[in-house]
């Protein structure tokens, strides 16, 4: 029997580079659409030599309606969406707020409008722990309240699962999955595939291995001054390959009509916290490399302590994060190694 097609947007980008190599795998149909603002073409040969499957691509931009609207003239057979597509550096959209609230909301609603021209089953949709803010309850579950956005790109996420719920909520044949991920890390084992940021990461994991690389001449530690046993913030990182694993089943549990609600939302993590500290440590055991790293001042906006509860996931999507945080951040490492070898031949 002939899989499904899907479109996944922003394909090419971290997340969905390595979901589209999971639905190849299970032999899904896929077709990208990226405009290449903050992702590379190559990794469609990244994805080819895991696959052995090279993925349609389209390269054009969402907030497009009118080419928006003629792509999906042209690709009818669209059974399900998977939406990454969007603009995601915390500080960026503080400075330019509305270049995120276009971005990411626009390309939103075009394509919303045109799962209801095409009787397309549904999306999955990109969303992020940041809706939380700092929870008053640890692990955080779904039903936790959504706190004020910490960040125009914070509200992005919390505005576009109200745009999807009122959507859905009126559109009574589509159905919608939002995942809200907690800190994805990591890479493809093979290393053909990883994270890529532009310019300076902001983000821990990648600095670190950039760092190691000798690319930066050392790490900040934002803070060890919080309520926490070693003073660093706290977070939930789960490994970019069993993330992908979870839209697999969320697509799948949309194209079979297995949603209990036509718009349901679930937490992605592994359920434990591990501290900057603790990341730092792991890293350095893995590789064997020591990490050149300075406690400086706290980060603007970020929160103590986060980590998910994963109850609802796992017994409902029957989903778990598997790997461990020690092969994850030797898979980072890898890749930073194999990707710096290849740059520099
Ligand atoms: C942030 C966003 C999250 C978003 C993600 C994607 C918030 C609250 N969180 O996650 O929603 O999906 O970015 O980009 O908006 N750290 C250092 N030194 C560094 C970098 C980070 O000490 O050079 C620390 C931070 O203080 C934090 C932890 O490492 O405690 C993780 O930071 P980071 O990787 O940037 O992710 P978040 O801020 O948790």
């Amino acid at each position: 029997m002939k899989k499904a097609k899907i479109l996944v947007t922003g394909g090419t980008g971290y997340i969905g580079s390595h979901t589209v190599v999971e639905l190849q795998n299970k032999g899904f149909e896929v077709i990208i659409v990226d405009n290449l603002s903050n992702s590379h073409i190559e990794v469609l040969d990244g994805i080819t030599e895991i696959t052995g499957i090279c993925p349609a691509f389209e390269q054009f931009n969402l907030c497009d309606s009118e080419t928006t609207k003629s792509f999906f003239l042209k690709h009818k057979d669209i059974d399900a969406i998977i939406h990454f597509a969007a603009f995601k550096a915390v500080g960026e959209s503080v400075e330019k707020p509305l270049k995120y609230y276009h971005n990411n909301l626009e390309s939103l609603i075009n394509i919303l409008e045109n799962i209801q021209s095409n009787g397309i089953k549904g999306l999955v949709f990109s969303s992020s722990c940041t809706v939380y803010g700092q929870p008053d309850e640890l692990p955080v579950t779904e039903d936790a309240p959504i706190k004020k956005a910490f960040s125009p790109y914070g509200n992005t996420k919390q505005i576009a699962e109200e745009i999807i719920s009122d959507f859905i909520s009126i559109n009574t044949d589509s159905k919608a999955i939002a995942l809200r991920y907690f800190n994805p890390i990591g890479a493809h084992k093979s290393s053909k595939i990883g994270e890529l940021p532009l310019g300076v990461p902001s983000n821990l994991v990648p600095f670190i291995t950039q760092t190691a690389i000798g690319i930066r001449q050392q790490l900040n530690v934002f803070g060890n001054d919080y309520d926490t046993p070693d003073g660093t913030c706290i977070r939930d990182y789960i490994n970019v390959v069993d993330l992908a694993k979870a839209h697999v089943v969320a697509v799948e549990r949309i194209i079979e009509n297995k949603n209990k609600q036509n718009f349901e939302v679930f937490n992605l993590g592994t359920g434990s916290g591990a501290s900057v500290f603790e990341i730092i440590n792991s890293f350095e055991k893995v590789t064997n490399k020591k990490l050149n790293y300075k406690v400086v001042a706290r980060r603007a906006g970020d929160i103590e302590k986060v980590y998910a509860d994963t109850k609802f996931a796992n017994e409902e999507l029957g989903w778990k994060a598997e790997t461990s945080l020690e092969e994850t951040l030797l898979s980072a490492w890898n890749w930073e190694k194999n990707y710096r070898a290849k740059v520099t031949k």
